[in-house]
């Protein structure tokens, strides 16, 4: 499994990548809101992110029509090679991604809540599909199963083309190793999810007793 961050602070972005841990980048309206970004400074932002990442950093469109969509694609396409442009999984969302792949840029159509959702964005030409699990779980459904069957269905098929099923809306350690096991081949998570993945009371007990141990050694 790759994993990707889902942010757009270039501060935590820069960090883990100095891990070695992240082979992308996903963003969204919100996410880029949360950076205190405005408009005028949107390109510039990603094309910013696109140098600290190798791997493809997603930005998202925020038009609703399909012309909309293409052209903000276009735009935001132009800004680096390792860019994928986001796209929600609607009928508009549909017409934009085909066209796309026509044209040669790779889209992850996100916002995908279904086996039916997601098989479209396939046939599409989508090049990453982004079923989300926290805000399926919000609304009392189960956001893993439904990203297990997504991962089977897509599995069942060849589209022609690649695509990747990226897990998102990830809120814990616990969703990141339940789509490992299911074989989501991406997970995008926030900054405090990718450090609680790091993180286990018995490595800190350890390296507590080791460290002990070690004072004893350096007193005799
Ligand atoms: O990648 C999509 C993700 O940013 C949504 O996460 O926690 O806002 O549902 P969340």
């Amino acid at each position: 499994m790759k994993f990707f961050l889902d942010t757009a602070d270039i501060g935590q972005i820069e960090e883990a990548a100095s891990w070695g841990a992240i082979a992308g980048v996903t963003t969204n309206p919100t996410l880029y809101a949360r950076t205190g970004g405005k408009l005028a400074d949107f390109n510039n932002h990603i094309a910013r992110i696109c140098a600290v990442v190798d791997g493809p950093v997603s930005a998202e469109v925020t038009a609703e029509d399909r012309a909309g969509m293409v052209e903000q694609a276009k735009e935001v396409a132009a800004l680096a090679d390792n860019v994928v442009v986001k796209i929600p999984t609607t009928v508009e969302g549909l017409a934009a991604t085909h066209e796309l792949y026509k044209l040669g840029i790779p889209v992850n159509m996100t916002l995908c809540f279904s086996v039916p959702q997601a098989l479209l964005a396939a046939r599409a030409g989508a090049r990453y599909v982004s079923p989300f699990i926290g805000r399926f779980d919000d609304i009392s459904e189960d956001g893993l199963s439904q990203v297990e069957d997504i991962v089977t269905a897509l599995g069942n098929y060849d589209f022609g083309h690649e695509i990747e099923v990226i897990a998102a809306s990830v809120r814990s350690a616990h969703h990141v190793t339940q789509c490992a096991l299911m074989g989501a081949d991406i997970a995008t998570v926030p900054f405090d999810v990718l450090k609680k993945m790091v993180a286990h009371p018995l490595t800190d007990r350890g390296i507590a007793s080791f460290n002990a141990d070690w004072e004893k050694v350096t007193q005799a």
